[in-house]
This record gives structure tokens, sequence and C-alpha cells, in this order.
């Protein structure tokens, strides 16, 4: 049997397997559903290291894409934050639209991250982790890039970071998505 935290890094760890590159499968997906569910599934690694969320969430926004993609991006994005954390705190993540696009921004109060850093982020197989491999952040660029979205990310060393991440709002006049 495993622990339920066990049973939470093999989920994160599913989530976050380049092995599986995603194709098709675009739907209709309500965003702030989505992040609750995933900060559901991260209570327990938070929590074991005690921090929790805080969910500030606005719009209730759509966005056009594969539900599996988009929890790449959360998980991996999320989970680096609670592991730049040294000590009890809060991720928080706000949602709200800006224009055409939904607006995801994570916060975290952790380690933070140098100009230098900042400037290699998301290149493959840079990580500062022991047992990082580095890849989870060019995962996610790459798919936002694939949706013509863009992350942002601003940062001060032991302070905290902060991800932007915009992607595309599904517009009811849109035509349906293709299955
Ligand atoms: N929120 C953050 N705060 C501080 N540093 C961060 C944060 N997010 C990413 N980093 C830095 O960027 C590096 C790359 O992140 P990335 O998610 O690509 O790989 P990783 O977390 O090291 O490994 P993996 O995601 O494959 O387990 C991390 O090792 C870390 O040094
Ligand atoms: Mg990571």
């Amino acid at each position: 049997m495993l622990t339920e935290l066990e049973y939470t890094q093999v989920i994160i760890n599913d989530y976050l397997s380049l092995a599986k590159p995603q194709t098709g499968n675009v739907q209709v997906i309500p965003l702030n559903d989505e992040i609750q569910k995933i900060s559901d599934l991260l209570t327990s690694f938070a929590n074991n290291r005690n921090i929790g969320f805080r969910l500030d969430l606005r719009d209730d926004l759509h966005i056009n894409m594969n539900p599996i993609e988009l929890k790449q991006i959360l998980v991996n994005i999320m989970k680096n934050g609670i592991e730049s954390m040294n000590n009890p705190g809060f991720i928080k993540v706000e949602t709200e639209q800006e224009r055409t696009m939904a607006k995801i921004r994570i916060t975290d109060t952790g380690v933070g991250l140098s100009k230098e850093q900042l400037a290699i982020l998301g290149t493959p197989f840079y990580s500062l982790k022991e047992r990082g491999t580095g890849i989870g952040l060019t995962v996610c660029y790459s798919i936002v890039q694939k949706y013509k979205g863009k992350i942002n990310v601003q940062s001060e060393l032991n302070k905290g970071t902060s991800f932007t991440i915009y992607l595309p709002l599904y517009m009811e006049q849109q035509s349906p998505p293709i299955q």
C-alpha cells in the first residue's frame, strides 16, 4: 500500500513525464475548477513541507486545450514553488482575465533566482536540485508556446518567485474544438 504522500508523488511524476507527449484531445476547460483539483492533488506534498495554498480565483475563465498539458504546466510550476521554500508559508495562485488571455499567477516565498539563473530558466536539463532533471520548465515553455501563450517570471533572491502564465481564452463565438 502506498501512503497518500507516495501516491501523490506517483501522480506528480506521471504528469511530469516527458515520455508522454500529448496530441489531440483539446477540450474546453473551466480553469478555476482545474486549479482547485491540482491544488488538492498537491496538498499532501505541500503540507509535508508545512506549505499551504492560497487560491484567489476571480473570473470564471475557460480555456481550450489538452487537459493533461494544462496539468503538466500547473503541476510543474506549483511543485517548483513548493520545492523552493525552505520555510513554512503559502503558495499563492491567482487567476484573472487579461484581454483575450487567461492569466494565472503562481507566487512562492522561496529562495528566488538570480539574474543569471533567470536568464537560463527553461534551458533543458538546467537544474539546481540534487535530484532534479531540469526538464519541468522546458516542458512548460514548449506547451505554452504551442498554444500561443507566454510565461513571465519575476524573482528576487531570498524573497520569492512569481510565474505568470498567459493562455488564450476560449471564446464562445469561436468554432467548437475539433474532436
Ligand atoms: N519557483 C522557483 N524558485 C526558485 N528556483 C526555481 C523555481 N522554479 C524553478 N527554479 C529553478 O529552475 C531550475 C529548473 O526548473 P525545472 O522545473 O525545469 O527543473 P527541476 O525542478 O530542477 O527538475 P524537474 O522539474 O525535472 O524535477 C530548478 O532546478 C530551480 O533551480
Ligand atoms: Mg521542476
